[in-house]
């Protein structure tokens, strides 16, 4: 057991931002707001600062991390970028897309954080709060998700601080994050790959690239060794309670996630109910999405019941996400 920390928290302005640039450059853990969920900050050239971020997090030590950087310059320093990556980085950063590219030479992220792979994961924050943390510390951050490693990603200050609190430095609040869910993650180390349905839909990066996104290979357990998209994890963003997906109907002791305006048989009824938009937009789905599966968590439900959820823009990321928290695990 790792002795308790005390966990500062402050708001988001110089003070905070000029604390949290102190604190990574002493190797120190700050979370902080992105325009997708709340990260988890350390710098990524200290070996010993990425090592404590996967202490806090109860994170694998072969699920690599995402460094984060001011902008395009910075992140050619560390990946080797092809044209697709070129393209893509212009038209979509700042903004909730990360980019696996090769190690560029002389690449200084830690081997910790790239678990080891032969590419690192790139992405530049539009968080205003992200970008001036980025600016006044002036080097790559790595930050995954500031959740226990497992659980729903925090898209409050007060998420971070109920999963966090006691493990790490400092969490500058920004309030509520807009997107919701996690950048998409894009491998361009030969044909463009979708390794992860994020905040960015696959529609908007097909249509720069002028072509579909390839599908990694699915992964079989026996074969982890070298896993192209090694976070994605079956049993991922999961609340503690069960989840049933495409619900048509439920049953009194069940909490229930809707979408859209219909109610289903048994809506009445049930435990706890949260629409993630009453009016049916994906968009503002995935802005409640994590937020309204923590909160069913604590009704101690027997069942999260959820509604079925189109698949297009933000709807696969959802999709995703909730077919991972569906998972049965231990
Ligand atoms: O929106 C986001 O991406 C947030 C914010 C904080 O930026 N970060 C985030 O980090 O979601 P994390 O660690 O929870 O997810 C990073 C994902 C994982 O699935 C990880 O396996 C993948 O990116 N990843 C990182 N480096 C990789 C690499 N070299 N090859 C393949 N996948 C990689
Ligand atoms: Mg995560």
């Amino acid at each position: 057991m790792q002795t308790a920390l005390t966990t500062t928290i402050l708001a988001t302005g110089a003070p905070g931002v000029d604390a949290a640039a102190r604190c990574l450059a002493g190797g120190g853990l700050v979370a902080f707001p992105t325009e997708t969920v709340y990260g988890l900050g350390a710098d990524a050239t200290n070996p010993a600062a990425v090592a404590r971020i996967y202490q806090a997090k109860g994170r694998p030590a072969f699920n690599p991390l995402i460094a984060h950087v001011e902008n395009l310059d910075a992140a050619q320093a560390i990946g080797r970028f092809n044209a697709d990556a070129i393209r893509l980085a212009n038209a979509f950063w700042p903004g909730p897309l990360t980019l696996v590219l090769p190690k560029a030479p002389g690449c200084r992220v830690a081997e910790l954080a790239t678990a080891g792979l032969e590419t690192v994961a790139l992405r530049v924050p539009a968080d205003p709060v992200a970008q001036a943390i980025l600016h006044a510390f002036a080097g790559p951050v790595v930050a995954p998700s500031a959740n226990l490693s497992g659980h729903v990603s925090p898209t409050t200050a007060q998420h971070v601080q109920s999963d966090l609190a006691g493990r790490i430095d400092l969490i500058i609040d920004g309030g509520p994050v807009p997107v919701g869910v996690e950048s998409t993650v894009v491998g361009c180390f030969g044909q463009p790959l979708l390794l992860r349905p994020g905040g960015l839909p696959r529609g908007e990066i097909e249509a720069v690239l002028g072509r579909a996104l390839a599908q990694p290979p699915a992964e079989t357990e026996a074969d982890t060794s070298q896993p192209l998209a090694p976070g994605m994890l079956a049993s991922h963003y999961a609340p503690r309670t069960k989840v049933r997906l495409n619900a048509v109907s439920c049953e009194a002791g069940e909490a229930l996630l809707a979408f859209g305006p219909d109610a289903i048989p048994g809506a009445d009824a049930v435990a706890a109910y949260l629409n993630l938009s009453p009016r049916g937009d994906v968009n503002e789905a995935a802005s409640n999405l994590f937020g309204y599966l923590r909160e069913l968590d604590l009704r101690r439900a027997k069942t999260i019941a959820v509604m079925l959820i189109p698949d297009d823009g933000l709807g696969e990321a959802i999709n995703d996400r909730l077919r991972r928290a569906a998972v049965e695990r231990d």
